[in-house]
């Protein structure tokens, strides 16, 4: 038997890749995080199946539970939310799996963050306000952060960030944020996003805590910087009528087969 990690998305139940779709509708037992992975998303889940949610339970038991579905020769489709690369605890268990000897696959999900993006309906990277994306966090009560990830150094960049695990953290992010992007850069909050009870709230970082009700506690992103203006921004090159590229050349010599940079 295998376990079969899965990107769950971010909540809506068709925001899942058709592979973990199949994949959870052909297991017998599925092992879900329940405080991200709405029950909607179960309904993928084959008629009988054994649905656990691994939210009360600590690495062992959930370790247990996979070997136990293992030594059976059940298959077991295991559900972290968004993507399984980032903050999905993917890691700890792989890393049990693989002394046991239990085979695993991976699945990739719809990160949260581009749930977001989408739900603001715009794109995080803009020609000449933003090319780079952040995907980060502040220090929770679980995860200490290493000494050079910090918002100071990564707001000195001035990159888009995105926030994750932070919504608790409001009077961090903005002191440490404001001396890099100033008071007035633009902020999203997207909370659930993709979820039926979805929010969107913009605002300023130095409005940000004042913008943000008590309803908003978990589950939310916070997008920080100018990209997220959307406006005064350069149209990119790529699709300008006079760019010379191996798509659409502009003259006879121009080169067609050979790769050049950037030109994607
Ligand atoms: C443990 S992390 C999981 C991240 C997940 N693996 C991903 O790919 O997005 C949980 C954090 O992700 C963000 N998050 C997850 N789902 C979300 C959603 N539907 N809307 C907004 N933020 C979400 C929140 O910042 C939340 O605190």
């Amino acid at each position: 038997m295998t376990v079969h990690f899965i990107g769950a998305g971010p909540g809506a139940p068709d925001l899942l890749t058709l592979r973990g779709r199949d994949l959870i509708a052909a297991c017998p037992v599925c092992l879900y995080a329940g405080s991200l992975v709405p029950e909607a998303v179960l309904g993928h889940c084959p008629e009988g199946a054994e649905v656990v949610n691994t939210a009360p339970m600590d690495l062992d038991a959930i370790v247990a539970r996979m070997a136990e579905a293992h030594e059976a020769g059940q298959d077991v489709a295991r559900l972290h939310s968004g993507d399984l690369s980032v903050w999905s605890a993917m890691g700890e268990q792989v890393r049990r799996l693989q002394a046991l000897g239990i085979p695993y696959t991976v699945t990739p999900g719809v990160p949260s963050f581009s749930a977001a993006a989408a739900a603001l309906g715009q794109e995080l990277t803009l020609p000449g306000l933003g090319q780079s994306v952040v995907l980060t966090r502040t220090q929770g009560r679980a995860s200490a952060m290493p000494a050079g990830e910090t918002l100071e150094n990564f707001g000195r960049t001035g990159a888009t960030l995105a926030l994750h695990l932070s919504v608790g953290n409001l009077p961090k992010v903005v002191a440490e944020l404001v001396p890099h992007y100033g008071a007035d850069c633009p902020v999203a909050v997207v909370y659930r996003a993709s979820w039926p009870d979805e929010r969107v709230i913009r605002t300023t970082l130095v409005r940000l805590e004042a913008d943000i009700d008590a309803g908003i506690s978990r589950t939310a992103l916070i997008l920080v910087g100018p990209a997220l203006a959307a406006e005064g921004f350069a149209e990119s090159r790529l699709y300008a009528a006079d760019y010379d590229r191996r798509y659409r050349p502009q003259t006879a010599e121009s080169p067609r087969s050979e790769w050049r940079h950037g030109d994607d």
